[in-house]
């Protein structure tokens, strides 16, 4: 069967071999955008699947080809859902450059000084569109619960990791192997959801 081109709204490559991995069983190919030469677009909206579903859009109306984008961050209940969209810059405004993980880890502990209900959640939407202006999205979201420590525990992973404590296992996401972050994330979760909602569609005549 040929192959299914679908461009995605990401140049990260560790996201691109994981696409590619959970999808090439239906024949789907994953090309990041960057190798058709589209840039990436602005994320302005307050909610991940408003700004999921834009960086999809932008990708499908460059390409012509179907899309697929996701849009991931961290919320902590007791300050509202924030950092949410603004995780990967949430100690912006502090910095002159752009915020490492450090920075904006030190931020958020700053702001959680003092707080003892410190439960927390990962999210992740994955929005697939057939074409620009597809009115039918086909929308994943995973979430994974947590709390944030008083201090970075463990090395892997990025981001948030290693203040994201998981009490069933008594570990951080930043001690955890790659294979069992992947097995209870919010983005394993998210990625199993739809290429399960992939599946049916492309079995499903029209
Ligand atoms: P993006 O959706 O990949 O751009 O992720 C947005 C930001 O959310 C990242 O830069 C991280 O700060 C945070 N984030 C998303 N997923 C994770 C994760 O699995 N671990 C730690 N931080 C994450």
């Amino acid at each position: 069967m040929a192959n299914r081109k679908i461009v995605l709204a990401s140049n990260n490559t560790g996201k691109v071999k994981e696409f590619n991995a959970l999808l090439s069983p239906l024949a789907i190919e994953v090309i990041p955008q960057s190798l058709l030469g589209i840039s990436s677009c602005e994320e302005p909206f307050p909610s991940f699947v408003e700004n999921a579903i834009t960086k999809a859009r932008h990708a499908s109306k460059l390409s012509g080809l179907p899309a697929l984008a996701d849009d991931s961050g961290i919320c902590v209940d007791a300050l509202g859902g924030l950092p949410g969209v603004l995780s990967a810059r949430f100690a912006l405004s502090d910095q002159k450059r752009a915020p490492t993980d450090a920075d904006n880890n030190a931020l958020l502990l700053k702001k959680l000084e003092g707080v003892s209900q410190r439960s927390a959640h990962f999210t992740c939407t994955l929005v697939y569109l057939e074409s620009a202006d597809d009115p039918e999205p086909l929308i994943a979201v995973g979430k994974w619960m947590g709390e944030i420590l008083l201090s970075p525990q463990g090395q892997s992973g990025f981001g948030y990791d290693p203040l994201f404590f998981v009490p069933e296992l008594g570990k951080t996401a930043a001690e955890l192997s790659p294979e069992e972050k992947n097995s209870l994330s919010h983005r394993g979760q998210a990625l199993r959801l739809l290429q399960q909602a992939l599946e049916n569609k492309f079995s499903t005549p029209c």
